[in-house]
């Protein structure tokens, strides 16, 4: 059994019982588990390590798909028992297996909202780590000739969801020894470009969030960190050009994209640092592409 250094929470079992997020029995065929173990960075190194009965709880909204999928498995690795939540609750149901709960939650309804958190409140009582990742983009078209409905979507999710969903945690994240914020921001949230207004707004907003939560969590024990990719194959691109795959398949045409895991891998790093030390953000790319709308591409 390898062992990895993960602070005093996390429970070390022996190799050969496993964990049910990650049983090949119980995950889903939409959680990319290879590219966890083409990733390379999480698997092998914490092979053994299962949440407790008493670990710490991580709450993931977006967890039916990509990025939140992937952090999903990757906290269940190394201890943390899970809430995780989206609107498609089969899948989320698949994601989590045994490893904690799913919830249904939709970030732009108020009501669903509340109800997460009262649920969570029920089962765990606590929040130790809080992983905004429920994001979408809509559409790619200038602003002279972009949608309504697409620019109040991106908002709802993108910056009022994060902001209502971390408004009723906080609470619970209060009553943890300590609390840590994860946001999932983009490069979008400090560089633009053409079409890209309606989302890159939302994330500038939550980058203006996560820096505006930093201080205001002063002298309480709360971290808060930004992951700010660049671009990650997952199914983003489908959801921004509306179900069309072409279009979605064509944004990833001659690059090695990111994938899932590499995300989930900057969080687990990011949320396993000793309590005093704070990653404000990270900034994760891939090698070819130099800004967000410059990717050196292969013919
Ligand atoms: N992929 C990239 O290139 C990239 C780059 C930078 C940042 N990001 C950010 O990373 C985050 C995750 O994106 P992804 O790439 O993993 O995309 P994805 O595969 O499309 O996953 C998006 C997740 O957000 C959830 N979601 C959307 N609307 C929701 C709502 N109203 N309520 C609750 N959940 C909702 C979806 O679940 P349901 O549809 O089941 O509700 C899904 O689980 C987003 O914040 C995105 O902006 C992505």
């Amino acid at each position: 059994m390898m062992v990895f250094a993960l602070g005093p929470i996390m429970t070390r079992i022996p190799a050969t019982t496993s964990n049910p997020a990650t049983n090949p029995a119980t995950r889903s065929s939409i959680v990319p588990r290879l590219q966890f173990e083409a990733a390379g960075g999480i698997v092998h190194q914490i092979e053994g390590i299962v949440a407790s009965r008493s670990g710490p709880v991580a709450v993931v909204t977006g967890a039916s798909s990509g990025i939140g999928a992937a952090t999903v498995l990757a906290l269940g690795r190394v201890g943390y028992r899970i809430v995780a939540g989206a609107r498609r609750l089969d899948r989320v149901r698949r994601v989590v297996g045994e490893s904690g709960v799913a919830l249904p939650l939709d970030v732009t309804k108020l009501e669903s909202i509340e109800a997460f958190a009262d649920e969570t409140a029920k089962r765990f009582g606590r929040v130790d780590v809080l992983v905004n990742n429920a994001g979408l983009a809509r559409g790619l078209t200038p602003i002279g000739e972009a949608k309504d409905e697409d620019w109040i979507q991106m908002w709802e999710v993108d910056v009022l969801g994060l902001m209502r969903v971390t408004r009723a945690c906080l609470p619970l994240l209060r009553k943890a020894r300590h609390g840590h914020i994860v946001n999932l921001g983009s490069i979008a949230g400090f560089e633009t470009y053409r079409g890209g207004a309606g989302y890159t707004a939302s994330k500038h907003a939550v980058r203006a969030i996560s820096r505006t939560l930093r201080l205001e969590l002063n002298g309480e024990p709360i971290r808060v960190t930004e992951i700010q990719p660049g671009m990650v194959e997952t199914e983003f691109s489908v959801v921004r050009f509306g179900g069309d795959r072409k279009a979605a398949k064509a944004v990833y045409q001659g690059v090695k994209p990111l994938v899932a895991a590499d995300i989930a891998d900057c969080i687990v790093f990011a949320v396993t640092r000793p309590p005093h030390v704070d990653i404000d953000e990270i900034v994760v790319r891939p090698v070819a592409q130099a800004a967000t709308w410059l990717v050196a591409r292969k013919p």
